[in-house]
C-alpha cells in the first residue's frame, strides 16, 4: 500500500471539524478509534500486535527463521545480536493539533514496511512500528508517558496518581477504555529484545525548508520540562471591590508570563504558558486562583533551571505584592539528548549511499526517541515543514517529502534488519 493511502486512512480519525485540529486525547474514544486503526493497518499486513503494560502498541514483523535472541547492546554489534528494529512514533495530539506530528511516524513506519516487502526484503532480525502512549501529555500532564513508564523514568506508582482536568484517573481512564493499569512500569525484557530505535517525525521548524532537502537526522533534543504555578487570591465582586482591597490571582499570574518571556530571552532559551485555568472563572467575579503551566526548554540544563528560578523569583514577587499565594511544582524534566552518534553515522551513510542528503539538526521538542535514548541506540528521522508550524491545525508537509521520509526510512530499517 502506499503512503497517500495509509495516510487517508486515518487522517478522518480524532479530527475536530469545527478546529479543523486534532483532539486525540489518550484513552478517549478518538484514542480507541487510532488504536483500532493501528491493530487494524498491522493485522491485514499479517504482523503480530501487542500492547504492551504501559498502553503501547507494538506491530511486530518476525523474521522468517527465527533464532533465539539475546540482549545486546546494539544493532551491528559483534555477535550477530538478533534484537529488533524499532520505528514509530505517537498517535495521540496535543489540543488541536496537526494532522502529522507523530502520526507521520506511525503511518511512515507501516510504509517503509509496505516497500521492503514489495522489494522482497527479508529481514534477519525483529522489525516493529510502535505507537506510544500519550507522547504530549495533553490528557494526563506528563509528556512521553508510555516510553517514561516503559523505561522507568515514571514510576508507575507516580503514574497512577495522575489525573486529568475532570478529575479522572490514568488507572480510571485506561480501564474505560478496555486497557488493563494494573501492569503498568518498566518492561526490561522488553527494552532488551531492542536494538535500535528510529522515529520518523515531521520536523517542528523550518530548517529544512531552508536547506532545501526533504529529510534529516536529528543530533540531540534540548532539556525541557513543565511546572505548574497555583496562584492563590480571594474571589470578590468585580464591581464593588476596591483595587487596594483585592487579591486578585490574575495579576501575579500576568507579572509571571511577562517575567517568563524576559527570563527566557535573557537566556537563549524558550518559556511559554500555554495552559491556564481560572476558578471559578466568571467575567464578573475577581478569581479565586489561577493555575498555569510553564513549559521551559534551553539549551543547556543551567540555562533552563535559570530561567525557572527566574520565573519563580518573578511569581513569588508578584504574588506578594498583591497578596496572593503561589506554589510552584515541576511535573516533568527530560535532560539534554545527544542521539546515538554510532546510530547516526551508520544512518548518515546509508542515506548517503543512496544518494540522501540528510543533514543534521537538533530541535527544542520533545520526542520517545529521546526517553529511550537513555536506555538503548535511538535516533530520529526529521521530514520538512514548509511552514516551520506545529501543534496547530496548519501543520503541514507534502506527500512528496513524505515518500521521500518513507524512503529514507525504509534504507535504514534494510540497513539495521539486514541478515
Ligand atoms: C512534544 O511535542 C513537545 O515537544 O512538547
Ligand atoms: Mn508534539
Ligand atoms: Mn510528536
Amino acid at each position: 500500500m502506499r503512503f497517500a493511502e495509509i495516510w487517508a486512512s486515518l487522517l478522518p480519525l480524532g479530527r475536530d471539524p469545527a478546529a479543523g485540529g486534532y483532539r486525540r486525547y489518550s484513552f478517549t474514544d478518538a484514542d480507541t478509534a487510532c488504536r483500532n486503526w493501528f491493530t487494524t493497518r498491522a493485522t491485514e499486513r499479517g504482523l503480530r500486535t501487542e500492547t504492551d503494560r504501559n498502553a503501547n502498541l507494538w506491530a511486530w514483523w518476525d523474521p522468517p527463521t527465527p533464532r533465539p535472541g539475546f540482549p545486546g547492546r546494539g544493532v551491528g554489534d559483534a555477535g550477530g545480536f538478533l534484537t529488533a528494529v524499532v520505528t514509530g512514533s505517537h498517535l495521540d495530539s496535543v489540543p488541536d493539533g496537526g494532522a502529522f506530528d507523530g502520526a507521520l511516524g506511525v503511518v511512515s513506519g507501516f510504509a517503509a514496511i509496505d516497500l521492503l516487502r514489495e522489494r522482497e526484503f527479508a529481514p534477519g532480525r525483529p522489525v516493529a512500528v510502535a505507537a506510544f502512549g500519550e507522547e504530549e501529555g495533553a490528557r494526563f500532564g506528563i509528556a512521553c508517558l508510555g516510553s517514561r513508564l516503559l523505561t522507568g523514568a515514571i514510576s508507575a506508582a507516580e503514574a497512577r496518581d495522575l489525573r486529568d482536568a475532570d478529575g479522572v484517573s490514568l488507572g480510571a481512564a485506561m480501564t474505560s477504555a478496555g486497557l488493563d493499569p494494573a501492569g503498568l512500569g518498566p518492561d526490561e525484557n522488553l527494552l532488551a529484545s531492542i536494538g535500535a530505535f528510529v522515529e520518523l517525525h515531521i520536523e517542528q521548524g523550518s530548517a529544512l525548508d531552508g536547506l532545501g532537502e526533504p529529510v534529516a537526522i536529528a543530533q540531540g533534543i534540548w532539556p525541557h520540562g513543565r511546572w505548574r504555578l497555583d496562584f492563590a487570591g480571594h474571589a470578590d465582586h468585580a464591581g464593588t471591590t476596591r483595587l487596594p482591597d483585592r487579591r486578585d490571582p490574575m495579576l501575579p499570574y500576568a507579572a509571571t508570563v511577562l517575567a517568563a518571556r524576559q527570563a527566557a530571552a535573557e537566556h537563549g532559551a524558550l518559556a511559554t504558558f500555554g495552559k491556564v485555568i481560572a476558578e471559578p472563572g466568571g467575567t464578573n467575579a475577581i478569581s479565586s486562583a489561577v493555575h498555569a503551566w510553564l513549559d521551559a526548554r534551553a539549551p543547556d540544563e543551567t540555562s533552563l533551571m535559570r530561567v525557572v528560578s527566574q520565573v519563580e523569583d518573578a511569581a513569588r514577587r508578584a504574588a506578594a505584592d498583591h497578596r496572593v499565594e503561589v506554589s510552584l511544582r515541576q511535573e516533568s524534566v527530560t535532560p539534554p539528548v545527544t542521539f546515538d552518534p554510532a546510530l547516526r553515522a551508520r544512518i548518515a551513510r546509508t542515506l548517503a549511499d543512496r544518494g540522501i542528503t540528510a543533514p543534521e539538526l537538533p530541535t527544542a521538542a520533545g520526542h520517545d526517541a529521546g526517553v529511550l535514548a537513555a536506555r538503548l541506540p535511538a535516533a530520529m528521522l526529521f521530514v520538512r515543514n514548509p511552514s516551520g508550524v506545529s501543534h496547530s491545525p496548519a501543520e503541514h508537509a507534502s506527500i512528496a517529502d513524505c515518500e521521500a521520509g518513507v524512503q529514507a526510512l525504509a534504507a535504514v530499517i534494510e540497513e539495521l534488519a539486514a541478515r
